[in-house]
């Protein structure tokens, strides 16, 4: 599948609430496939010269729902650093069933909001997620089942994309009477 700005299913579709369901493991062809499609979007996207070839909005998370499919796949690829030589330094999961297995009390949250291949029209306001969670998925990067223990920006990334798999939109946690509401003790992350 090649997935461009055009595959996107957007929150003015029914679809995109929809529940995921667990896929098989091993992964079958088919999923593999997908998943390693949907990783591919998202590192590519936010290649400037493939972007503008492609058509690809840029992404650092994608889950196969967003792609009209409703199993439990997701991709994320995101830099965080520079080795030595220069050279980035990324977190970058292709997952199957990912779960949140513990999540902190803490919260954390973005600056500038989130936002979302599915969603059009920016959304202003804070959203709190959990500072510390540990996911349980299998990963088809290293074809092995994992632990991710995530903080921070990474954390909130993989909730945005696993709540995707319950149809929930990042908007959704916006406070409607005070976007902006400060919550006390909550690491903001500019
Ligand atoms: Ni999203």
């Amino acid at each position: 599948m090649n997935i461009s700005v055009e595959s996107f299913t957007k929150d003015d579709s029914l679809k995109i609430r929809e529940k995921s369901v667990d896929v098989k493991l091993p992964l079958s062809n088919e999923d593999s496939k997908l998943l390693m499609d949907m990783f591919k979007y998202v590192k590519d996207s936010k290649d400037e010269q493939l972007a503008k070839k492609y058509n690809l909005r840029a992404a650092v998370g994608l889950a196969a729902v967003q792609i009209g499919v409703n199993k439990k796949l997701l991709a994320i690829d995101f830099d965080v650093d520079y080795d030595e030589f220069d050279n980035p330094i990324s977190v970058s999961y292709a997952l199957a069933n990912a779960k949140i297995v513990s999540a902190s009390a803490k919260k954390t949250y973005l600056a500038g909001g989130e936002a979302c291949l599915s969603v059009d029209i920016a959304h202003q306001g804070y959203i709190y997620r959990s500072h510390r969670i540990k996911v349980k998925a299998f990963d088809l990067l290293t074809n092995k089942d994992v632990l991710i223990k995530a903080s921070g920006y990474e954390a909130i990334v993989l909730q945005h994309e696993i709540d995707h798999f319950n149809g929930v939109l990042f908007y959704d946690h916006i406070n409607k009477i005070n976007p902006f509401q400060e919550v006390s003790d909550a690491i903001k992350i500019d």
